[in-house]
């Protein structure tokens, strides 16, 4: 069979790695892919969706599995399911989950699923005026995708107040609305769950690290490192993220004619006052998949199929622990270079690629995010010397990481 993955990042290269150990022996297309995957990559970008459909019906591609958010919100699963081909992701009216906050925040608020309260405004003056009222701190979102920018958590008045400016009179990302919600405190975890309708299958925990620097210091980014399972998380949050969180949500998406099938991502946070949701994305989590599918001992290809159709789906996960490095391109997320060679990849790691190249034969940078290493280990702290002792041996002049992934739960 022929299986195409859509995307370029760590978290496709993680699922080309699960799809290629598929019983069913699969050819693996990538589009566009990267220099570190296993897969014959097609030279069509992500968002280019007729170019993509034209690939996979010349080719009679079997499944598609579709990694980033950019290409979901393009509406390739609807064009390809239209031209009968199966592709596993949700619908543009189901992705809206992630694509729109005030949506999430909406649904959240009609279905009594637990989050932080809020407001939203499409003009500075009210937003203003509502957050003189309310005062800092405050957690002021854009609603639109902002590449991951559009989430400032003002611990100040003046923070907030600029952050409105930026969004609301200048139009930085462009013009939409803005949520400003309620400050939360407590560790923030991932639930990802396989989701067709009303059919929740929950995958096991991760955690992601979002600041740039040890000690949780430094600017946001798109995940400096990830580890799975999360054990400061008990099996009680857990059953009610399980039934208050995802069984809820996907089924308040039934009830909008919005059924969702795809992965649908939980970002949480455990509160005193018990687990809310933080934000929901419409896809597989990144770098959270990279630490969480070597632990999937199911085949992968079957758990998709079964979803598609309907039929019961089994997960079977690993005891082992793992945990991620990312290392990065000094400078991210902000400005950085690109270009800079990279030795020493053993390719018997658990080496996912973020953002490589390969330039007159050698293995250069070639994003932000460079390289996800994985540990793995009977304890957390053993995945944990696993990974480091793996990202030791790699030398570039141009790559920085975070020395404490898993320091939450590794004492
Ligand atoms: P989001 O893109 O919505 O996940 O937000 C990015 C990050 O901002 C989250 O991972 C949190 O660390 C932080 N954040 C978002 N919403 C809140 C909130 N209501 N209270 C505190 N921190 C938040
Ligand atoms: N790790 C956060 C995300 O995938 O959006």
């Amino acid at each position: 069979m022929k299986v195409l993955v859509i995307g370029r990042g760590g978290r496709e290269h993680a699922i080309v790695h699960k799809v290629a150990l598929s019983k069913h022996n699969p050819t693996i297309y990538a589009a566009p892919g990267n220099a570190g995957m296993n897969a014959n990559l097609v030279n069509i970008n992500e968002e280019d969706k007729e170019a993509l459909l034209k690939f996979a019906l010349e080719e009679k591609i079997d499944l598609t599995i579709v990694g980033p958010e950019a290409s979901l919100a393009t509406g390739i699963v609807d064009l390809f399911t239209e031209n009968g081909l199966r592709i596993f992701g949700p619908k543009k009216n189901a992705a809206i989950i992630e694509g729109s906050k005030k949506f999430a925040k909406d649904l959240m608020k009609k279905y009594n699923i637990p989050t932080a309260k809020y407001e939203s405004f499409d003009d500075f003056d009210s937003a203003k005026a509502y957050l003189d009222k309310i005062g800092a701190p405050i957690v002021i979102k854009y609603d639109g995708l902002a590449a991951g920018k559009g989430v400032v958590v003002a611990l100040n008045y003046d923070d907030a107040l600029a952050a409105l400016k930026d969004m609301l009179l200048d139009n930085k990302y462009g013009k939409a609305n803005v949520v400003m919600e309620e400050y939360l405190e407590g560790p923030e975890f991932s639930l990802m769950a396989f989701v067709n309708g009303k059919n929740v299958y929950p995958m096991v925990l991760a955690q992601d690290h979002k600041r740039a620097y040890d000690n949780d210091l430094g600017p946001n980014t798109g995940g400096m490192g990830a580890y799975s399972p999360v054990s400061l998380i008990t099996d009680e949050d857990l059953d009610f993220a399980i039934k208050e969180i995802m069984n809820k949500t996907a089924e308040a998406m039934v009830l909008e004619n919005r059924s969702f099938l795809g992965v649908l991502y939980g970002g949480l946070m455990k509160t005193k006052n018990g687990v809310k949701v933080i934000e929901f994305n419409a896809r597989f989590g990144d770098p959270e998949t990279e630490v969480v599918l070597p632990r999937l001992e199911s085949d992968i290809i079957d758990v998709i199929n079964d979803l598609i159709d309907e039929k019961e789906v089994t997960l079977k996960w690993s005891k082992e622990k793992t945990l991620g490095v990312v290392m990065a391109s000094i400078g991210y997320p902000n400005d950085y270079k690109k270009g800079f060679e990279i030795k020493g990849v053993d390719p018997n790691d658990t080496i996912y690629h973020m953002g490589t190249a390969i330039k007159d034969g050698k293995l250069v940078t070639n994003g932000g995010r460079v390289l996800l290493v994985v540990g793995k280990g009977s304890t957390m702290k053993e995945a944990q010397e696993n990974a480091y002792q793996k990202v030791s041996k790699i030398e570039c002049e141009n790559l920085f990481y975070r020395k404490d992934i898993g320091y939450q739960v590794i004492k």
